[in-house]
């Protein structure tokens, strides 16, 4: 099998790590390979393995009819939506670690996908290397899941964990978290919650089966925390996260980001550094968490690649994802009991 990936950053790096290092394995699981014979990217690269596979135009690999699926790592909604749509449109499944795309335009891309008999899969959008989606939409399927609540930023939860341990500064964390890689130099979308917040609406999306606008969840980052604020809540017994949550209420559903103080006793409150967990609640299952590694090159590459073995096992069966582009109403959270 032929694939190709668009935008080799981080994650699509890391795709090919994932693809070469577990190459035998995933063969196992497939029953034959899966070749990476594009790479889309404006970039120069030495490397004498990627130089050559190396593309600048994403209609090259659209027209390959060997071309069988393509990885989306590019992230933002375009020109990311125009060339996963023409993807789609020419027959190539498409899997996809992008938030931003699958919060804005997953709806429209899954009914494209479908028109065409193709998969849309994005697994590594939400939780990184944590299988979350795919276990909501297909374990979970007899549930009624009536909460979501998670950490589903790996950035803003080391940066609180630090606070809190050391009492370090909040710039001075940041500065850290950039030094290590775990923060993007324009940290914006963590620390403002919009990463969260386009998390938070896709599950929502998901659970309701209708799109969700990511723009109508009241969103509050952790800007606003200091390391005072760690100290007297240590006191309190309490630690503070930020949390992305909704809520069924009647026939819909309240969604909101921000921090929130925790009790000891609740599983998210122990959840710390760059890690990320999903805690459910369904009126069968009870609470359930997902935890794990939340973000990251080889956790997010290793969930795409998943998406990819999905696809290639399964190539006359789509996921059934329910997720219609009608928009849904969401519930005011002020006017709901916390
Ligand atoms: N910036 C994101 C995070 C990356 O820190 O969680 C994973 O989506």
């Amino acid at each position: 099998m032929k694939a190709a990936i668009m935008g080799f950053g981080t994650i699509g790096s890391g795709v090919y790590e994932v693809l070469k290092v577990n190459r035998r394995v995933i063969e196992r699981r497939v029953g034959s390979p899966i070749d990476v014979k594009y790479i889309l990217d404006l970039r120069e690269f030495e490397d004498q393995e990627i130089a050559p596979l190396i593309v600048r135009d994403y209609k090259e690999i659209a027209a390959d009819p060997e071309v069988d699926m393509v990885v989306e790592t590019m992230g933002g909604v375009e020109p990311a939506f125009t060339f996963v749509k023409t993807m789609l449109e020419a027959g190539k499944h498409v899997a996809t670690s992008n938030k931003a795309l699958v919060a804005d335009k997953g709806a429209e891309l899954i009914r494209i996908a479908r028109e065409h008999s193709v998969s849309f899969l994005f697994e590594a959008s939400v939780g990184g290397g944590i299988p979350v989606i795919r276990p909501l939409l297909e374990c979970l399927t007899a549930d009624v899941i009536e909460e979501i609540t998670g950490i589903v930023n790996g950035t803003t939860n080391y940066m609180m964990t630090e606070m809190s341990a050391n009492g370090t500064d909040f710039d001075e964390v940041l500065k850290e978290a950039q030094d290590k890689g775990f923060a993007e130099q324009d940290p914006t979308a963590d620390i403002e919650g919009y990463d969260a917040c386009r998390k938070i609406a896709i599950l929502t999306s998901l659970i309701a089966g209708r799109q969700v606008d990511y723009q109508d969840i009241p969103t509050e980052g952790i800007r606003g925390i200091s390391a005072t604020d760690m100290k007297y809540a240590k006191i309190l017994k309490r630690s503070i996260k930020l949390l992305a949550t909704s809520r069924k209420v009647g026939d819909t559903y309240v969604a909101r980001v921000a921090p929130y103080l925790l009790p000891a006793s609740h599983p998210l409150s122990k959840v710390d550094g760059v890690f990320n967990a999903i805690f459910v609640h369904g009126n069968m299952l009870g609470d359930g968490m997902f935890y794990g590694s939340g973000a990251g090159k080889l956790p997010t590459a290793s969930a795409v690649v998943g998406d990819l073995v999905e696809i290639a096992r399964n190539l006359d069966k789509n996921l059934p994802i329910d997720w219609e582009p009608e928009a849904l109403a969401l519930g005011d959270p002020q006017e709901t009991v916390e």
